[in-house]
């Protein structure tokens, strides 16, 4: 029989450094073949996790989200587009709307959207003017047409396509506006650039973008009859990778998801998973996937292992399952079971690209859900994606159920996970400054100036429960 250990049961040895200052290493990895991260960290797709606020700031800080397939396919999509439109370079497809459109209209869309403008055009699409939130916040009637209170085409700044980002700013800066419609000769709308973008592409210069500066975004797929479609829409909204996320994902169901869409959809990134062994690996890597989810049963609102007796402690999963990926350029996602800095850093040292985490991050301000009181403290809900409550809940009725057809029967269900309380830890930058400056140290403490130096730096010590309880605070009284 071979043993399983996991993060308690080991500590890394610390080996002499070059390191002088935290600020000198890199915490870029690789999340999949060809998207690369400035940290290594991903918010799960749970349902208490990750929706278009997460994927935002997730993204904005280096990271990614995968957002959760727990609802209709096309709710999905429209929480994918918010996060391809939050920002970008230039604005490709900015909303658009015809002059006899209603202010309650515009102001529904903005809202809707999360966005400040909306570019009124006639059926050419050309330019008539733009209306933003100011424009509606003290109208009296909102049932007038926006033409009553845009800006009208004559006083507008526009600029031709093809206008640098450089000289955007320069005019935007010029004329003191925060919109400049770039159009084409014959004045039709080519795209947007806002001053929102600009700023916000200078405060956070390695957030996770692609060729055109829009934030990347993951989002999660099952296996269930309807996939195929969920993937187109998720796609046509602008996803950059889509994860094949089911419970065991060393499976022929998802094998042969993996083939359907690359079939269907060519060379899309694709992660799948979960998986904690080494052919569960070779096997999805043959199918063709970009990366692989390594996990099965360590997660805090897992009962997986207590409910079937399955699982291997998460970092022998991650050091036998990053063996088995050596070579093939496929990046591992260690999925589970992270709860600080150190476990960070074991399961990157263990040979993970990066980690994904779930209720580390579900009691931050972005996640979704109501912050609740108990006992005077302020806490969100995390609940495992095969926990009752889960199943009970009214997205997903409206979602997978209703995309399968199949009815449920509520005694036969058995919960393969927990819903629980986590303390409300405010805007999720502040768990991550938490993280990575804990990562920055480990791989001080390494050697190593980056996580690849860190991986092949590392020497693991198993210890003792002995050793265990002399690693935390012990023999004084916390205050
Ligand atoms: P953490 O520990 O970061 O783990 O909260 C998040 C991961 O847990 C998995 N997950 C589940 N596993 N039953 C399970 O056995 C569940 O109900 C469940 N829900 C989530 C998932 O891999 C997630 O990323």
């Amino acid at each position: 029989m071979r043993e399983g250990l996991t993060f308690d049961d080991v500590l890394l040895v610390p080996k002499r450094s070059a390191v002088a200052s935290r600020r000198d290493v890199s915490t870029a990895t690789r999340l999949t073949r060809h998207i690369t991260l400035h940290i290594p960290i991903v918010s799960a797709n749970m349902d208490t996790v990750t929706e278009s606020d997460m994927a935002i700031a997730m993204a904005r800080e280096g990271g990614i989200g995968i957002i959760h397939r727990f609802m209709s396919p096309q709710r999905q999509a429209a929480e994918v587009a918010r996060v391809k439109r939050g920002e970008s370079y230039v604005v490709e497809n900015p909303l658009t709307l015809p002059p006899t459109a209603t202010l309650r209209q515009a102001q529904q869309l903005m809202e809707e959207q999360g966005i400040g403008g909306i570019l009124i055009v006639d059926g050419e699409r050309k330019l008539v003017g733009i209306l933003t939130t100011r424009d509606v916040l003290f109208a009296e009637d909102l049932e007038q047409p926006v033409t009553t209170a845009m800006t009208p085409q004559e006083r507008l700044i526009t600029a031709p396509v093809g206008t640098s980002i450089e000289e955007a700013k320069r005019i935007l800066r010029e004329h003191r506006i925060e919109k400049l419609p770039l159009l084409n000769e014959d004045g039709t709308v080519h795209g947007l650039i806002t001053s929102k973008d600009i700023v916000k592409r200078e405060k956070y210069p390695h957030a996770t973008r692609d060729s055109k500066g829009r934030l990347r975004v993951g989002a999660a797929i099952g296996v269930r009859p309807g996939f195929l479609e969920r993937a187109r829409l998720l796609l046509e909204a602008g996803a950059d990778l889509l994860v094949i996320d089911i419970a065991h994902g060393h499976s022929d169901n998802a094998i042969r998801a993996i083939r359907e869409i690359r079939r269907e959809f060519g060379d899309v990134e694709l992660v799948a998973g979960n998986v904690a062994t080494a052919q569960g690996v070779r096997d999805l890597i043959e199918a063709g996937v970009d990366a692989v989810k390594v996990g099965v049963g360590p997660g805090s609102i897992c009962i997986t292992r207590l409910v079937t007796g399955f699982g291997v402690p998460q970092l022998s999963a991650i050091m036998e399952c990053a063996q088995a990926a050596r070579g093939t350029g496929v990046p591992i996602i260690a999925d589970g079971g992270i709860r600080n800095s150190g476990d960070l850093t074991k399961a990157l040292a263990a040979g993970a690209s990066s980690v994904m985490v779930g209720s580390l991050l579900a009691g931050t301000t972005e996640s979704p859900g109501i912050i609740v009181i108990r006992g005077g403290r302020r806490y969100k809900v995390v609940r495992g994606m095969a926990s009752l409550g889960a199943a009970f809940s009214r997205q997903r009725a409206e979602g997978e159920y209703a995309e399968t057809g199949q009815e449920i029967d509520w005694e036969k269900v058995v919960p393969e996970g927990v819903e629980a309380a986590v303390p409300y830890q405010g805007p999720v930058s502040d768990v991550l400054a938490q993280l990575i400056g804990g990562l920055r140290s480990a791989l001080s403490y390494a050697g190593a100036f980056t996580i690849e130096e860190l991986q092949a730096n590392a020497e693991f010590i198993r210890i003792t429960s002995a050793g265990q309880r002399e690693s935390g605070p012990h023999d004084v009284e916390l205050l």
